[in-house]
Parts: C-alpha cells; sequence; structure tokens
C-alpha cells in the first residue's frame, strides 16, 4: 500500500486529517505545507468553470487541473475526482481510472456513490487502484441538495452503503452533509477515515472547498466557514492598480527596462 495512504489510514483515532481541494500549482504549494489530502475535486466545475452541474466537467478537463496542482504536492496525499459518466461500469472506470493515474502522477481517485458502484470499486482495487468513497450528497446525480439522514430508510441505505464501499477495499470516505448522528455512526463503524464536509465534527477528518474558506466567490452555504474575505482583498488590490495605471503611478522606471 501506499505510503502516503498508509499515513493517512493510521490517523484514524489519533489525529484529526486536514483536506482542501485545490486546482492549480500556485494554490497547492500552500495547501501542501498544511494539508494531510488535497482533492482535485470535480466542485471546479461550479467554482471555475460556472457549470450549473458537476455532470459537465470532463475527464480532460480534471487531468489538466490535476497536473497543474501536482506541481505544489509534494508531502501531501493527491486525489483526484472521477467526473461524472467515466465510471459507468469496472472496465470503463479502469481504463479512466489508470489514464488520470499516468496523466497526473495522482496517488487516488474518488467516486461517489454506494451499492451500486461496488464491482467497480472492486475492480479498482484489484488492480491496486486506491480509491476513495463519496456519500451523502452526490453531486454529480443528486436531486435534492439537503443534508442526508433525515429519513430512516436513507440512515440505513447511507450506512450499509459506507459498510459496503470499506469491505471494497476504499482507503477513505467523504460523507457530505450527512447529519450528524449518522456521520457518528459510521465514523464509529468503520476501520477507515471518514471526512466530513458539513458532516460535524464527529468525522475523522474535514473538508473544504479552498475558495469558500478563501472567501472567493459567492457561497452562503451553512457548512463553509469563510477564513478571508479575498474578494474585497483582490478588489482593493485592482482598485488601487486602476487607479496607479490611469494616474501614471505604476509602472516606474524601477519596473522598466
Ligand atoms: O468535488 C469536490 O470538491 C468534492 C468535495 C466537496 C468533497 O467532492
Amino acid at each position: 500500500m501506499n505510503r502516503k495512504i498508509k499515513k493517512i489510514i493510521n490517523k484514524k483515532n489519533k489525529s484529526k486529517i486536514v483536506c482542501l481541494t485545490a486546482y492549480s500549482k500556485n494554490i497547492s504549494l500552500i495547501l501542501d505545507k498544511f494539508c494531510d489530502l488535497i482533492l482535485v475535486g470535480d466542485s471546479l466545475g461550479s467554482v471555475i468553470y460556472d457549470y450549473k452541474s458537476t455532470k459537465e466537467v470532463s475527464l480532460q478537463t480534471m487531468i489538466n487541473h490535476s497536473k497543474s496542482v501536482r506541481h505544489g504536492v509534494k508531502k501531501a496525499l493527491m486525489v483526484v475526482d472521477m467526473p461524472y459518466n467515466t465510471y459507468r461500469n469496472p472496465a470503463e472506470a479502469l481504463k479512466n481510472a489508470k489514464l488520470v493515474l499516468k496523466k497526473t502522477n495522482c496517488d487516488a481517485v474518488k467516486l461517489e456513490g454506494g451499492k451500486k458502484i461496488i464491482p467497480v470499486v472492486k475492480n479498482l482495487v484489484r488492480h491496486k487502484i486506491p480509491v476513495m468513497g463519496h456519500l451523502g450528497i452526490l453531486p454529480q446525480t443528486e436531486k435534492k441538495f439537503t443534508y442526508k439522514g433525515k429519513k430512516i430508510s436513507e440512515r440505513n441505505k447511507i450506512f450499509k452503503d459506507a459498510k459496503l464501499l470499506e469491505k471494497s477495499g476504499i482507503f477513505s470516505i467523504v460523507l457530505e452533509c450527512v447529519e450528524t448522528k449518522l456521520s457518528e455512526k459510521i465514523t464509529k463503524s468503520l476501520n477507515i477515515p471518514t471526512i466530513g464536509i458539513g458532516s460535524s465534527a464527529k468525522c475523522d477528518g474535514q473538508v473544504l472547498v479552498i475558495d469558500d474558506l478563501l472567501g472567493l466567490g459567492s457561497t452562503k452555504l451553512k457548512f463553509v466557514k469563510k477564513y478571508l474575505n479575498l474578494n474585497k482583498i483582490i478588489e482593493k488590490a485592482v482598485k488601487e492598480y486602476k487607479f496607479e495605471v490611469l494616474k501614471k503611478k505604476f509602472p516606474k522606471a524601477k519596473h522598466s527596462f
């Protein structure tokens, strides 16, 4: 097993796992100093491309951004999301996951879903491709973007799916917007770490979309904490730049040849 993956698993019950998304090199260079895991999420569809859904993200787009991210990641475990319609059956998933690994040199791939994707997960694991799971809100196929675990039937299904995924060989699992008690139950029953987003501090680790944390964009999601207002900071800098260009204060002789 990959040394970095072992390290992530070994953190369970010892230390929280710190994760963030990244979509390019300059950001991943910074995140690598602080994160255990960096995810090239297909959230880049909405964050960068303003797509209505992550369904529109292509494999090539994921590969391009992952190559950029790879240049900044030395220490963290780098995981790449397999986008919608790239893992519909075991053969398709294997072909595409191999391509992602080959082109990006990432450490693992992440897939959304439970029971339905078990044959796919098993095939990847059999071929020594490390897989991260994703349950709760599944943005690639979701109809209702509300938190998961309200109904007993839904709770049971998510719990069963988590157990099935673990049995199939995933090394960790993202729980997106899963109700607190259910996140706790899953986290306690699995030997692999759970990474929460909107799923409470009961998970073994936490992930956020980097732009949300930085306050870049206009997210108002309940589970996001903005640690910075980068919109404001960029506005201030660009305003100053505009002023200096108009007033011929920039560039100065020292910026010229
Ligand atoms: O696409 C993504 O960024 C994700 C995280 C939000 C977990 O899947």
